[in-house]
This record gives C-alpha cells, sequence and structure tokens, in this order.
C-alpha cells in the first residue's frame, strides 16, 4: 500500500448524547450552508441518537431537508423496503417520516432485485449523476468493517453483493428475533465508494468499538481493517465518546471536546 498523510480530527465526547449531539451539529449545519446536499448515511445503533437530534432540529428550529438528497450505505439481501428489518424502514423509522425530505431524493441500495450487481452498478451510477456524495456518515463495526465492507474487502470495490461474517451476523442479531433470520449477505457501497464521499464522519461509542477504533487510527492500514481504508482520505472526523476512545484521546493530533 501507499504511503497515507493521514491526519484525520477525532473528537472525543463524554457520553453518546454528546456525540450524537456533535455529529448532528455538524449535519446541520452542513445542510444550512448548502440546502442541496448530497448526503451518505448509515443504519446500525450509532447514529440513532444522531437522527433523533435532527429531527428536533427540524422540529425545533426548522431544518429544511426538501432539497436534500441522501444515499445510504446498505441494505440487506432479500429484504424489501417493507420488512421492518430492512435498512429502508429503519431510515423511514428513525428520520425520513419526520423531516421534510423529498422520499424521491432518498435512496438505499434495493436489498430485492432482478440481478443484484446489475442494481449496484445503477446504484454507483445514481451516486455519480447527483454530483457524488459530499457528507458521508459512517458507523464501525467491532471487526472494522465500514458499510458492508467487511475485513479483506478491497480499496478499489464498489457498491456489491458481499457475504455477512459470522461476527456482523451475530451483532446484528440484537434486532431480529433470532440470529437464523439474520440475512447472509447485502448489498453494500464498496470501500472505493465510501472514498470518493468529500468529507467523511465516523461515529463510534461504547466499549465494543475501542479495538476497531485504534486500528482505524493508529494501525497501518490494512485490508483487515476496513475501516483503517479512510486513511487514505483526506477529510475524515471520528466522534467518539470515551469508552470507544481510550488510549486515543492521548495520541497526537487528536483533541478531546468541542
Ligand atoms: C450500517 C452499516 C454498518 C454499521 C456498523 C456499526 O449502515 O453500514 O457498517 O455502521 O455495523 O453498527 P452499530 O452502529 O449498530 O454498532
Amino acid at each position: 500500500m501507499t504511503e497515507t498523510t493521514f491526519a484525520p480530527t477525532v473528537l472525543v465526547q463524554p457520553t453518546a448524547a454528546d456525540v450524537a449531539q456533535q455529529v448532528a451539529g455538524v449535519f446541520a449545519q452542513a445542510i444550512r450552508a448548502k440546502p442541496s446536499i448530497v448526503l451518505g448515511l448509515a443504519t446500525g445503533g450509532s447514529p440513532v441518537g444522531t437522527y433523533r437530534e435532527l429531527v428536533r432540529l427540524h422540529e425545533q428550529s426548522g431544518l429544511d431537508f426538501s432539497n436534500v438528497t441522501t444515499f445510504n450505505l446498505d441494505e440487506y439481501v432479500g429484504l424489501g423496503a417493507e420488512h421492518p428489518q430492512s435498512f429502508r424502514y429503519f431510515m423511514r423509522t428513525h428520520l425520513f417520516d419526520h423531516v421534510n425530505v423529498d422520499p424521491s431524493r432518498t435512496h438505499v441500495p434495493p436489498g430485492v432485485a432482478d440481478d443484484i450487481a446489475e442494481a449496484a452498478d445503477r446504484y454507483e451510477r445514481a451516486i455519480d449523476r447527483a454530483g457524488g456524495i459530499e457528507l458521508q456518515l459512517l458507523g464501525i463495526g467491532s471487526n472494522g468493517h465500514i458499510a458492508f465492507n467487511e475485513p479483506g474487502s478491497p480499496r478499489d470495490s464498489q457498491t456489491r453483493e458481499v457475504s455477512l461474517t459470522p461476527e456482523t451476523i451475530a451483532a446484528n442479531a440484537r434486532f431480529f428475533d433470532s440470529p437464523d433470520q439474520v440475512p447472509r449477505s447485502a448489498i453494500t457501497m464498496g470501500i472505493a465508494t465510501i472514498l470518493r464521499a468529500k468529507r467523511i464522519v465516523v461515529i463510534a461509542t461504547g466499549p465494543a468499538k475501542r479495538a476497531a477504533i485504534g486500528r482505524a487510527i493508529a494501525s497501518p492500514p490494512s485490508l483487515d481493517c476496513p475501516a483503517s481504508l479512510l486513511q487514505y482520505h483526506r477529510d475524515v472526523t471520528f466522534v467518539i465518546d470515551h469508552e470507544a476512545g481510550h488510549a486515543e484521546s492521548t495520541s497526537d493530533g487528536v483533541r478531546s471536546g468541542n
């Protein structure tokens, strides 16, 4: 791999609620600065507080989503938009149904399609046609995955169908009645798709993310930890809580608090 000049901003907050408030503030500011911004969005536990805060800003301060375009990172293969565990459903429940975003401007990779590979190519082209993602929100798996790019995912990967690792299936079983119900594959933006975003914000909270955050920030980039490939991007901000931060909060170039 080539050298990087990685100098991420790492903001360490006391609690997950503070993380949510700070990240929502970043997104709100970006939307106000450019009302027609193209956002990349994530699902999972990490962004829930951020979405709650964005909904509050919409309701109480009139944060306007009417010209915003969104692209989600991923979707389970086999789950349609109406399935309660689909990521499309998650986005409606946590954000889209509560703000004035135009549903036709919200994009989630299709979990059901005659030809998933073709649908994945179409998703890439739709991102390009929209002008590219300007601000991308990411969570991080405890195994270092970003979106559903599991360890070993190539740096030049694009949107495609991938198999989920047993670790990810186990981690996501909490959203299903049983682990057997977790789909075995997903359609996900690739590492290259994510690296094309102009600006990236990564959320991590809780001790289960500590090792992955340590590797993403402080170890050399490696396919074993997909999040470490973010070191090839020039504008990445990690917003983490103390529990996810640990030793990183004392490293060079790391700031604590606001
Ligand atoms: C979600 C996604 C995943 C999650 C990651 C962390 O769209 O792409 O990479 O960000 O699995 O999940 P949580 O936040 O539930 O710990």
